[in-house]
């Protein structure tokens, strides 16, 4: 047995949770969870969850699980395990296991591997024009529509489209798919929800059927007339690979374009709705920044600790372990509270203040260990591109309306931002 940290798991009830978790699918439990997080680290830094396995809410816990080499993703090895077979065998659930997220090494190395520093510093230097660019686009629409109709909506207008554009530019995706992309991306991620209803899951099953079409479509296009793109390298590659298997690699390819684009719409959508409502719901911190741009990448920071995109992933123990003195038998799952955690005051001092200047506030946002998010610094690049632009040419933007939240546990997902000038 490996004893993980000592600072105390209080509650053995496996049901004390459940009001808490049905509050916060609640409106106002999206809209402000941090008081229900309140109430889990409350029942202590292990939390056991109505189904089995764990809630885990101390940032140190969190830490030492997303960076161990005894926890691993819930795999198909994991899946398999599951009783509860309408969930864990439908579908739309089993196709997220072949991408990068659900794979443990040594699969999951050798494909991780085979991208390479996907955003390193000299890709996102070349992507910032575009993102610039893009950015200009955006705001025209934002101000046409705040002139003809007095407010408009940010998420539909700008935080959906900016990182479909971003990733859309790079992959060589035609623009004219970007709606459908965005629409199955929405209705696909209902399956990767913590408990999704029978009529959720039905949803995700039709968009993953439209899914595996548009992105096998691309592959087979972009096979036919190769260029010089990133997903042209990427076959070429997997080609190399698997010399006599064409269709395993077309299986991989189609795992690993259709993951990196998903994985970058809805988080980084959130983050730029998540940053503007912070920083408008106190019009003095908005007109603060705006005298002091220098600080533009602490607001997109402090935005990802404050409220991260994600607020809840998944990991199994791979050995009889202890955590915080709650034993932990092989094989039993345990949920990291990125948005529990990212606020638990032993690492931040005051950690329910929305804080420009705490100066490199500790968070998990981006995950740890072998499954860091590969797209970080592409987000934190349209963060701070949108941001700066919309402080220089929207001086006086304010909320026009309480903003609203799709009814989620693990994906965030602002639905509407009202905005007026
Ligand atoms: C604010 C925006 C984003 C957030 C909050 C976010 C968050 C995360 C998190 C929490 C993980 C899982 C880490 C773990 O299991 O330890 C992850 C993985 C991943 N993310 Fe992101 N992400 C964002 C944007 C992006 C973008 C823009 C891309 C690509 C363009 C991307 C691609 C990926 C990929 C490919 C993985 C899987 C890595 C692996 O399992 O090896 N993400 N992300």
């Amino acid at each position: 047995m490996t004893a993980v940290g000592d600072i105390g798991g209080k509650t053995t009830d496996r049901r004390a949770v459940i009001s808490v978790l049905r509050r916060l699918r609640s409106p106002a439990g999206q809209s402000n969870p941090f008081p229900l997080y309140e109430e889990l680290r409350a029942m202590g830094d292990v939390v056991p969850a109505p189904w089995g396995g764990h809630f885990v809410t101390s940032f140190e816990l969190c830490n030492q699980i997303l960076r161990g080499r005894n926890w691993l993703v819930p795999d198909f090895a994991w899946l398999d395990r599951q009783t509860d077979t309408e969930r864990w065998r439908a579908p739309a659930t089993r196709e997220m296991f072949n991408t990068l997220s659900r794979l443990n090494a040594p699969v999951h190395t050798m494909r991780r591997r085979s991208l390479g520093r996907l955003f390193d510093h000299s890709t996102v230097e070349d992507m910032r024009p575009q993102v610039e660019a893009h950015v200009g686009h955006l705001l025209e629409d934002l101000e046409t529509q705040l002139r003809a109709h007095g407010s408009a909506d940010l998420v539909a207008t700008v935080s959906d489209p900016l990182p479909m554009h971003t990733i859309g530019r790079w992959l060589d995706i035609p623009a004219e798919d970007y709606a459908h992309i965005l629409d199955f991306t929405h209705r696909q991620v209902h399956a990767q929800e913590l408990l999704p209803s029978k009529s959720e899951l039905a949803i995700s099953a039709k968009s993953t059927i439209e899914m595996r079409q548009y992105f096998t479509e691309l592959i087979r296009r972009r096979r036919a007339r190769p260029g010089d793109d990133v997903l042209s390298d990427w076959i070429r590659h997997w080609d190399k690979e698997a010399p006599d298997d064409r269709a395993g690699a077309d299986e991989v390819l189609y795992s690993l374009t259709m993951f990196v684009t998903i994985a970058s719409l809805e988080t980084t959508a959130t983050l730029l709705s998540s940053l503007v409502r912070l920083l408008i719901d106190e019009p003095s911190r908005w007109d603060w920044l705006r005298r002091h741009p220098e600080h533009i990448d602490n607001a997109v920071e402090e935005t990802l600790r404050y409220d991260p995109p994600i607020h809840l992933n998944s990991r199994f123990s791979a050995e009889d372990t202890v955590l915080s003195g709650v034993p932990i038998a092989k094989d039993t799952t345990v949920h990291v509270m990125y948005g529990v955690a990212n606020h638990d005051p032993r690492v931040n001092e005051n950690p329910h203040v929305f804080d420009i200047l705490r100066g490199g506030g500790a968070h998990l946002t981006f995950g740890g260990g072998v499954h860091y998010c590969l797209g970080a610094a592409l987000a934190r690049l349209e963060a701070h591109t949108l941001l700066r632009h919309l402080l220089k040419r929207f001086p006086t933007l304010r909320p026009a309306a309480s903003p609203t939240y799709a009814s989620r546990m693990v994906f965030r997902c602002m639905t509407s931002l009202r905005v007026t000038t």
